[in-house]
């Protein structure tokens, strides 16, 4: 398969972004999943052809701190290297940053473990009433 990784998130159109948030209750629509994406610090997506087949973003001050919120394969797409690609490229792009955080469930650490992410003990606070993303600041 031949997939195409890009950073440059301004061309992409929502109709390039269907089939996401896989498994979620409520989840932000391709709109506003393009929001989130255009509002990121940094973005790395993969694409087959013209269909975005996995993505990951990264906010930011700029400087110092960055965190990765989102990390997601299509399920077909799933178990061809296309994850870890998609980190790699984004720790790359955030070499020069203090600290690159990710809160993922125990299932996942295994993933994150491979490509040099350490455990430690996180608080979370979750509003799942606006878990689709549409909530006004
Ligand atoms: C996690 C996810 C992004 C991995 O993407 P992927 O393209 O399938 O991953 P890769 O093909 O690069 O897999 C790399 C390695 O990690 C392993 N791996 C993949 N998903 C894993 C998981 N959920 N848990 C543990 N290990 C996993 C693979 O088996 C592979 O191991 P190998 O190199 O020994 O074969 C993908 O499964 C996904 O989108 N999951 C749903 C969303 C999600 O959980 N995102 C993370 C939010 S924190």
């Amino acid at each position: 398969m031949n997939i195409k990784y890009k950073n440059n998130k301004k061309k992409i159109t929502p109709d390039q972004l269907k089939g996401f948030f896989v498994g979620w209750a409520k989840h932000p629509n391709s709109e506003t999943h393009l929001k989130i994406l255009k509002n990121s610090f940094a973005v790395w997506l993969a694409f087959d052809g013209s269909r975005c087949v996995g993505f990951i973003n990264a906010i930011s001050d700029g400087i110092f701190y960055s965190y990765i919120p989102l990390l997601e394969v299509l399920p077909d797409y799933k178990g061809q290297g296309i994850g870890t690609e998609l980190v790699k490229r984004m720790l790359k792009t955030l070499k020069n940053m203090y600290a690159i955080d990710i809160v993922c469930d125990e299932s996942i650490a295994a993933f994150y473990k491979a490509i040099e992410f350490k455990s430690c003990v996180g608080m979370v606070k979750r509003n799942y009433d606006k878990q689709n993303g549409t909530g006004k600041l």
